[in-house]
């Protein structure tokens, strides 16, 4: 992905490319179970060493856009979002997102950082159509998502639900 792309969501929030800073914020959110659960990923513990090898693969992947939110007057880290498995010909993606500490969710951090992605992607990047997989007992995020404009589309194993939004719809 570029290295120099930055997203403004607003006069709090900036989207741009993870800091080598942030590495140990990374590592202590990759090794948060519940955070693992929520985000329907597999556990397993986590060294700077992972965090770094994750890093490197990630950003050299052109099917991918990995930036981390930060807060505008300190340059704090406060979560991670993901543009992945990008099918560029279809114009598609999934999207990912987390705020890694709790005491920062529920204050609209993660919904505006998605509306700005989401923006970015079908206005500046033309995308048609962007996904994302979601646990149904996961409340906020589901909230989150509904509030966005996704709609269900599927249901899959495990109370797992796919949402979607398309370009066509919010345009
Ligand atoms: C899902 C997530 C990205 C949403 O970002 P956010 O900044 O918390 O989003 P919002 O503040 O807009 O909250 C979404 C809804 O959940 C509610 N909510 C979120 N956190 C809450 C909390 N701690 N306490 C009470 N309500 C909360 C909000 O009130 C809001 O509902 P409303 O619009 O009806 O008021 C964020 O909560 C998160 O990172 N969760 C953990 C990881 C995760 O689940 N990722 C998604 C995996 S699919």
């Amino acid at each position: 992905m570029r290295e120099d792309l930055e997203l403004k969501v607003d006069s709090h929030l900036v989207l741009k490319p993870l800091l080598e800073k942030d590495f140990v914020t990374i590592k202590k959110w990759k090794n948060d179970r519940d955070l693992s659960i929520l985000m329907l990923s597999k556990f397993q513990h986590t060294d700077l060493q992972d965090v770094r090898q994750w890093y490197v693969k990630n950003m050299g992947d052109n099917n991918q856009i990995l930036l981390g939110i930060y807060l505008v007057g300190t340059n704090k880290l406060i979560g991670v979002a993901r543009v992945m498995f990008i099918n560029w010909d279809a114009k598609e993606a999934e999207l990912g997102i987390y705020i890694g500490n709790r005491s920062d969710r529920g204050k609209e951090y993660g919904s505006k950082a998605f509306a700005r992605i989401i923006r970015y992607l079908f206005m500046e990047q033309d995308f048609n159509r962007l996904f994302l997989k979601v646990s149904r007992t996961n409340r906020f995020a589901m909230k989150s998502y509904l509030k966005l404009g996704f709609k269900e589309e599927d249901e899959l194993e495990n109370n797992v639900v796919l949402m979607a939004i398309y370009k066509r719809e919010i345009a």
